[in-house]
């Protein structure tokens, strides 16, 4: 478990958002780091084992509890990050959002979603947690919405900010206070936004999760998740989470630990990028809509503009009815068509087909899902490639 010991994380929770740049960049760098000993070098060294003596001090080491020293440096990399007291890295997102369902409610409890989450969250809600007696309720991501579907066993709100794929932007700290009195946990998905350019605990909740497999990770070559709280929230989850068996392996977390020392200039470059083809997108022929939270005509921008650093590093648009995707797609050089996203690549892929794919024809229809739909993971490249590939692909 990763309660944060290197006290960099504590501090960079009272930096004044004004300050918060320069410290994310030494936090993605130094927080977390576990080498103490001269002959670790200046890196966390690698455990390769999962047998440990059990006898020498007092601890019972095993990975799947968590508790190597590549579990901690991620975990407090991550807390640090997010300004939290502590952190949890998993062996997937799907892991950290199963050992928060199942450890903050219970059969016969009651949690407030919002609409049109990331189709493996409403998957595990629709098809394992309902079964089980799970209650769910959908919310519109409204606050003024939020007090009247609180009941007396309500005990989480999940949202996700900006959702995927349609980039909806909810007002955070307005949300979090509209719960404030009632007791529940806030958990935010911050997948899409990275501890670079959102930290929702500043603005009021609880909780954090991430498919770290995405922006942490970076390079499309790992599969990973994180949670960020308060101490007594992960020592809450903790249990299930080894129960669970979501605990990484230590190449893993190692792979973690370096792609995050350069999350702030990624996420930095890639966001920078988006905001660029965002603004250029609505004048190509062949796009109907674009949905990205910088622009000035998206409904959220400007709670985007209180809420976030940058607007991110996602958007989505739809191709217009005369433009095939399937040949829109293939004509794509540089752009590569890919699940997943946020690594430092870009990838383009239909919501319809991949991350909304297991919902039916029309729960993806009432979330404005379709085969044209294409939402865009900007890379680090040079943006006027990004551009020059769109624009031919679309000709
Ligand atoms: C927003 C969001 N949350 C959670 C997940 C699940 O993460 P993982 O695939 O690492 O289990 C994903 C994966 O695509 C995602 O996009």
């Amino acid at each position: 478990m990763g309660l944060t010991g290197t006290g960099l994380a504590n501090q960079s929770s009272r930096m004044e958002k004004s300050d918060e740049k320069g410290r994310k960049a030494t936090d993605c760098v130094h927080a977390g780091t576990q080498s103490g000993r001269p002959e670790d070098g200046l890196n966390t060294p690698i455990i390769a084992s999962s047998a440990f003596d059990y006898r020498t001090d007092g601890q019972v080491r095993y990975p799947r509890y968590f508790n190597t020293v590549n579990h901690r440096a991620v975990a407090d990399k991550l807390a640090a990050l997010e300004g939290a007291e502590a952190g949890l890295v998993t062996g997937s997102g799907m892991g950290a959002s199963s050992a928060v369902f199942f450890s903050l409610m219970g059969p016969g409890d009651h949690a407030i979603v919002l609409r049109g989450l990331y189709g493996g969250t409403t998957d595990l809600i629709d098809n394992l947690l309902k079964p089980l007696g799970f209650e769910f309720s959908e919310w519109s991501g409204r606050p003024d919405e939020l007090p009247g579907l609180v009941r007396e066993n309500t005990r989480l709100l999940w949202v996700e900010s900006p959702t995927n794929p349609l980039m909806q932007i909810i007002d955070l700290a307005e949300t979090a206070r509209a719960c404030r009195q009632r007791g529940l946990v806030r958990v935010i998905d911050n997948t899409f936004a990275s501890p670079v350019n959102q930290r929702p605990l500043e603005l009021g909740f609880d909780l954090v999760m991430h498919s770290a497999t995405k922006y942490l990770g970076g390079h499309s070559d790992l599969i990973a998740g994180g949670l960020a709280g308060s101490g007594a929230l992960i020592e809450q989850i903790l249990p299930n989470a080894i129960r669970l068996g979501s605990a990484p392996n230590g190449q893993d977390l190692a792979l973690l630990e370096r792609s995050m020392k350069t999350l702030e200039i990624r996420v930095t470059r890639a966001s920078d990028n988006a905001l660029d083809l965002a603004n250029r997108l609505p004048a190509l022929d062949g796009i109907t809509e674009v949905y990205y939270p910088g622009l000035e005509s998206h409904p959220g921008h400007q709670v985007a503009t209180r809420q976030m650093d940058r607007y991110g590093a996602m958007l989505s648009f739809r191709l217009a009815r005369g433009t095939d995707p399937e040949a829109f797609l293939d004509r794509l050089r540089l752009i590569r068509p890919a699940v997943s996203l946020g690594g430092v690549e870009s990838t383009i892929c239909q919501p319809s087909r991949t991350s909304h794919a297991k919902l039916a024809p029309d729960q993806q229809g009432d979330l404005g899902i379709d085969d044209r739909l294409m939402r865009l993971s900007v890379g680090i490249e040079d943006v006027r490639d990004l551009a020059g590939d769109l624009y031919q692909a679309l000709q």
